[in-house]
């Protein structure tokens, strides 16, 4: 019962216990998972994107614990806090800089595609209206946005200790040359943002002239928990930490369409097989075998299921949970949905070069259109009202922490 509630995304923060025996099972777990894996695991590129795959190290669906029993093992930052939940400490950003540069307006110039931002624009003045470009200045949307973490976590605060660990790193690169954090979260704009941090460090020098395979494995980038204690403590004390976040639905949808609606040869054996194993009543020997052909429902089952035959995985993991934003407070949240205005207000903070502006190329299947609104709604369209229910629940966090409105009216 307490892993039920454990896994419903909205008592995800409230007291899971555990005590020092249980990270040693789960430790075992995890070491024996991951060399078995490890062992079966015959596709080297997604596995080099997966780091260590997190569905062994999530396996049994033990997020929360396991975030929760790291800390007993690799304490890196012993400082005890005043209180749950910092302010946002003025020396990362002083806000008068904030606002001094405020007076600038977007970078629109600098944008490759305008056509684009007008129908981003359109789409927005009609969903969101706090989005609007000129309702308040970007960075007092910054502001709201940070306001809205810091009242969320501190609602929220169970006993999530403040001790920072490797884990909570490490998801974050480092760009030493302008003092920058970027937290990856997979399906929001990541790709793009690695490309722009490969031209900050130097390694390219244009974002155009990176291909998909470059940006995610050849990229020379350097992750936070890469570093030893100083390292990464003066780091995310005096750079600009930064998030870049998206609808969860969306996220989710664009996640599905891109790992299992075209050939993959690491989520379809990895995935897909033992989904369509649990989930798919006459299933044919071609479906188990391959692992293709995976619907959405069923996917859904997967993500739902309190006995998930495989772990979760960082495209479809929640954003809170990747970036642990309770735990470091970001300077700046970016939303895909006002993504080019945001990453390039964001590029002249930092002072990146004037003539680098957040690119437009889409990666993952090129024929397939991005992830809109309506198609998010079509997929959702398969679901009945209480497994959407569901599925807001698992993403809760990321919906309250990041504003984002409920997607469908009859939820609660
Ligand atoms: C917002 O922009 C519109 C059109 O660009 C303009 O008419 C309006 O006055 C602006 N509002 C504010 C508060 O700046
Ligand atoms: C953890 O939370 C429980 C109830 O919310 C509280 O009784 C307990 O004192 C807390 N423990 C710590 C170490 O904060
Ligand atoms: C960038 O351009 C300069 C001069 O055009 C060239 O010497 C250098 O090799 C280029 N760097 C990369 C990483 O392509
Ligand atoms: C930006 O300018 C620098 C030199 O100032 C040049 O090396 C680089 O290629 C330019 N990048 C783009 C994308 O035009
Ligand atoms: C599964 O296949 C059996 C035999 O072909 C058939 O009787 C049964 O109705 C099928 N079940 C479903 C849910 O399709
Ligand atoms: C929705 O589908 C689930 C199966 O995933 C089923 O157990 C449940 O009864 C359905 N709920 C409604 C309201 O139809
Ligand atoms: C959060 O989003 C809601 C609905 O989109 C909006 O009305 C509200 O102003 C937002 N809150 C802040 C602080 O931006």
């Amino acid at each position: 019962m307490l892993l039920v509630d454990i896994l419903r995304g909205r008592r995800r923060l409230r007291g899971s216990v555990c005590k020092p025996p249980c990270s040693f099972w789960f430790l075992l777990l995890f070491g024996v998972g991951g060399l078995v894996l490890f062992i079966h695991l015959q596709d080297l590129p997604d596995m080099v994107l997966q780091q260590a795959p997190a569905g062994v190290r999530f396996r049994g669906s033990t997020l929360s614990r396991q975030e929760q029993c790291a800390q007993f093992s690799d304490r890196v930052n012993q400082r005890s806090e005043e209180g749950d939940i910092d302010p946002i400490s003025p020396m990362q950003l002083p806000d008068s800089q904030w606002e001094r540069d405020s007076a600038t307006p977007g970078s629109r110039e600098h944008d490759p595609s305008p056509q684009q931002v007008t129908k981003r624009h359109r789409k927005l003045l009609k969903t969101s209206p706090v989005l609007r470009p000129n309702s308040s200045s970007p960075s007092r949307v910054q502001e709201s946005r940070r306001r809205i973490i810091r009242d969320v976590c501190g609602k929220y605060r169970s006993n999530i200790s403040r001790t920072i660990t490797p884990h909570h790193v490490s998801r974050i690169y480092v760009e030493d040359r302008h003092k920058l954090l970027y937290c990856e979260v997979p399906k929001a704009g990541c790709s793009n943002w690695k490309r722009i941090l490969m031209v900050l460090a130097g390694v390219a020098n244009s974002t155009r002239e990176i291909n998909h395979v470059a940006v995610h494995y050849d990229n020379h980038l350097k992750r936070l928990d890469s570093f030893d204690h100083q390292g990464i403590t003066s780091r995310l004390e005096t750079y600009t930490k930064v998030l870049f976040v998206r609808e969860p639905m969306e996220r989710l949808v664009s996640a599905f369409r891109d790992k299992f609606e075209s050939p993959n040869s690491y989520y379809h054996p990895v995935f897909g097989k033992p989904i369509i194993s649990k989930y798919r009543v006459n299933a044919s020997q071609t479906a188990l075998k391959t692992g293709s052909g995976v619907t959405f429902r069923e996917f859904m089952h997967y993500l739902l299921d309190v006995h998930r035959p495989v772990g979760m995985d960082i495209h479809w993991e929640a954003a809170n949970q990747l970036c642990s934003p309770c735990h470091l407070h970001y300077d700046f949240i970016g939303k895909v949905e006002t993504l080019e205005e945001d990453a390039n207000f964001l590029l002249r903070k930092i002072g990146a070069p004037e003539n680098l502006s957040y690119p437009s190329f889409k990666d993952g299947n090129p024929k397939a259109a991005r992830t809109s609104t309506q198609i998010t709604q079509h997929y959702f369209s398969q679901l009945n009202a209480s497994e959407r229910q569901r599925a807001y629940d698992f993403y809760y966090m990321d919906y309250l922490m990041f504003n984002y409105s409920k997607p469908y009216k009859d939820l609660y």
